[in-house]
C-alpha cells in the first residue's frame, strides 16, 4: 500500500519551507505530481496552486505522469566530462532506446573516479563506454 499525500505533508509539517521536500517525497513515493496533486498540496499548505505549480515546473525531476521505465542517472558535470562522458552519450542513447530513461545529473560526489552513473541507490564508477552501455542495457 502506498503512502497518502496527507501523510507525506504531515511528515514535513514542522519544517520551514516544506514544499520542496514534500514534492521530492511525493515524486519518489507516489511517482508523479499531476495537477490534482498540486491542488491538494496547495490546499494542505495554504498556498495557491500556481505557487506549487511554479516550483513543480521549475525542476525537471518532477513529472506530471508516472514513468514506469527504469532510470539511469548519468553525471555530465565537469570532472566526468573531462573523463569522456560526452563521447559515450550516443552509445548510451542507443543502448537505452525507449526502454530506459536516461537522465543527466551534475555530480554524484565521485568526481575522482568518473565517469559515473547511478541506478536507484547504486553508484557506478570508473565507467568506460562498454561498462556504461551494459549498465544501461541491464537497467
Ligand atoms: S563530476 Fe561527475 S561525479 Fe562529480
Amino acid at each position: 500500500m502506498s503512502i497518502s499525500l496527507e501523510a507525506i505533508v504531515a511528515r514535513h509539517a514542522d519544517r520551514d519551507g516544506p514544499l520542496l521536500p514534500i514534492l521530492h517525497d511525493v515524486q519518489a513515493e507516489i511517482g508523479a505530481i499531476d495537477a490534482g496533486t498540486e491542488t491538494r498540496i496547495a490546499h494542505l499548505l495554504n498556498l495557491t496552486r500556481a505557487e506549487v505549480h511554479g516550483v513543480v515546473s521549475f525542476y525537471h525531476d518532477f513529472k506530471a505522469q508516472a514513468d514506469p521505465r527504469p532510470v539511469v542517472h548519468i553525471c555530465r558535470a565537469e570532472a566526468c566530462q573531462a573523463r569522456g562522458i560526452e563521447a559515450m552519450m550516443p552509445a548510451v542513447a542507443a543502448a537505452a532506446g525507449d526502454r530506459v530513461r536516461v537522465e543527466t545529473v551534475y555530480c554524484l560526489g565521485l568526481c575522482s573516479v568518473g565517469p559515473n552513473a547511478r541506478i536507484g541507490d547504486d553508484l557506478h564508477a570508473r565507467l568506460d563506454e562498454g561498462a556504461l552501455t551494459k549498465l544501461v542495457e541491464r537497467a
